[in-house]
């Protein structure tokens, strides 16, 4: 068998694991299996890749390829080694925004080294050159819109800059110009390829990508990384088409829809429209809501709160972004059990979004070993609040917040959340009165029946498993105060 064949045998298996990496990756119980699989797939083609380029070019150029994989390596492990669990969603921008950029490069080198020293130099023949011209263009234009719009996501994400949508003057005619620019310096540059021509839709697609994704804000975010998932597979693809390399454009399209359908399975989650939110927020007009408090609120100690646990028949825990940061899943795994073993009915409700990446609340439940089958999703859950003795909103906000569903003027009108308003007494556990991350004030806060527990969700959880006791049985607790606290 030659290096070739077996290295083509080494991308259809590494394709296959990629496939089943994606199977695996859907559900709980398989997910390590897909890890696994995918690790395995990579690491494949990559040693088949050296070897295969060790038989066509120097001992030297193949020492710089190991040194550059080993150099990509250690920053990897370095940075997944310290990246905490909230900090994901913005590794995953700036990896994103990586491949943006390999997908620029290619198409730039490819440009170089066909349109510069003609085709008869290369392997291109002259009736493909004008399919290589628009490859060429395609790849950088995806590439480009990738690189910057993860950098903003990026900027968001880690709050270096407002999550705020930008409302330019007139900003969907201009992502429209920019997509016929597109169109029409591409048919230019396959009659007559030129450097001008790649400076300009190079420059016209990074100021698309910052643009596009600067334009989406607030609770939207969550289909933007998706999003920009799915865009950075597209560019893999095109590069994989300039570097005639099959599995990229079969990895490429497996991660291009695979986002794709994310995102679209994200927008009917927040009763957004897919192509209003891919088309940076084409349609959605700037938030009005603002941050003005909705009147008093009453706040109640831990002791208060374990008192009425300890009298509830019933308990839903709706968990949110705090609780990602106090890491409060292990002393919320142990209320849950010690109530359970007082015959208390406990589940959990998880929202699409909560928390700052796609199953971010499975898996830290999951971490604390939580029974799966107390935790529902929202739409199964949701017409249980009423029949509910108590919520404890862990660290929750936006995707527990009744303006969705009450208030048509803010700027989270429609997005489904849940419903915990309607359960007898509700508990919210944060440290102040601030907002969530779509910046809107929750009326949920003032309602009758909701008392805040302020303090770190940990540490409060904590407090109401000393106030339980060992056997269940709660001491004495000081009665519920009125009291305003300073949003921050
Ligand atoms: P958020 O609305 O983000 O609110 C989290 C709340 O946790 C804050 O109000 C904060 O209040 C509180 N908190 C922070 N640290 C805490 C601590 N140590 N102890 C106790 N409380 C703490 O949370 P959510 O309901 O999970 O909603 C998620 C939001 O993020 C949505 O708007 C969603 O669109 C967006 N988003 C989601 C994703 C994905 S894919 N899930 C990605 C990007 C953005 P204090 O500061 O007062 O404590």
């Amino acid at each position: 068998m030659t290096s070739l064949t077996a290295s083509h045998a080494a991308d259809l298996v590494a394709a296959l694991l990629f496939i089943l990496s994606l199977a695996g990756l859907s559900q709980h119980r398989t997910s390590r299996a897909g890890v696994v699989y995918g690790i395995a797939g990579m690491a494949l083609v990559l040693v088949a890749t050296v070897v295969v380029a060790a038989q066509s070019i120097t001992a030297g150029a193949v020492a710089l390829i190991v040194l550059a994989m080993a150099l990509g390596a250690a920053m990897g492990l370095w940075r997944a080694r310290r990246v905490e669990m909230t900090q994901m969603p913005e590794l995953i921008a700036v990896l994103h925004s990586f491949v943006g950029l390999a997908a620029v490069l290619v198409g730039w080198n490819s440009y170089l080294e066909v349109e510069s020293h003609g085709s008869a130099q290369t392997e291109i023949g002259a009736d493909l050159l004008g399919i290589h011209h628009a490859e060429v263009f395609i790849g950088i234009f995806i590439g480009a819109v990738t690189f910057t719009g993860s950098i903003v996501a990026f900027l968001k994400l880690s709050a270096r800059i407002k999550s705020r949508p930008l409302t330019l003057p007139g900003k969907n005619a201009l992502n429209i110009g920019a997509l016929v620019a597109f169109v029409a310096l591409t048919a230019w540059f396959t009659v007559s390829p030129n450097l001008p021509l790649m400076i300009a839709v190079t420059a016209l697609a990074l100021a698309l990508g910052w643009h596009l994704v600067a334009s989406i804000g607030g609770g939207d975010m969550p289909v933007v990384v998706s999003m920009l998932n799915s865009y950075s597979g597209w560019a893999a693809a095109a590069a994989g088409f300039l570097l005639d390399n099959n599995l990229l454009i079969v990895t490429g399209a497996l991660v291009g829809s695979s986002g794709a359908y994310l995102s679209y399975i994200m927008c009917k989650a927040m009763n957004r429209s897919f192509l209003s939110v891919i088309a940076g927020g084409f349609g959605i007009e700037a938030p009005s809501g603002g941050e003005e408090e909705h009147g008093e609120h009453r706040e109640v100690r831990a002791a208060e709160a374990a008192e009425m646990l300890a009298q509830a028949r019933s308990v839903i825990i709706t968990p949110g972004y705090g609780m990602a940061v106090a890491q409060a899943q292990h002393p919320v795994a142990e209320l849950t059990r010690r109530l359970r073993e007082r015959g208390v009915e406990v589940r959990f409700g998880v929202h699409p979004v909560a928390g700052r990446l796609p199953g971010h609340m499975n898996v830290l439940l999951a971490e604390a070993k939580v029974p799966y089958d107390i935790v529902l999703e929202m739409d199964e859950i949701n017409d249980d609040f009423a029949d509910t003795s108590v919520v404890l909103v862990i660290g929750a906000n936006d995707t527990v917040n009744p303006a969705a569903t009450d208030d048509p003027s803010s700027p989270i009108a429609g997005m489904p959340v849940l419903r915990v308003w309607e359960a007898e007494q509700v508990v919210v556990f944060k440290r102040s009165m601030a907002s969530g991350y779509a910046g809107v004030q929750n009326p949920l806060f003032f309602r009758e029946n909701s008392s805040m527990l302020f303090g770190d969700a940990k540490h409060s959880v904590e407090e109401i498993l000393q106030a339980l006791g060992t056997d269940g049985r709660p001491e004495a607790a000081p009665s519920t105060r009125q009291a305003t606290v300073p949003s921050h």
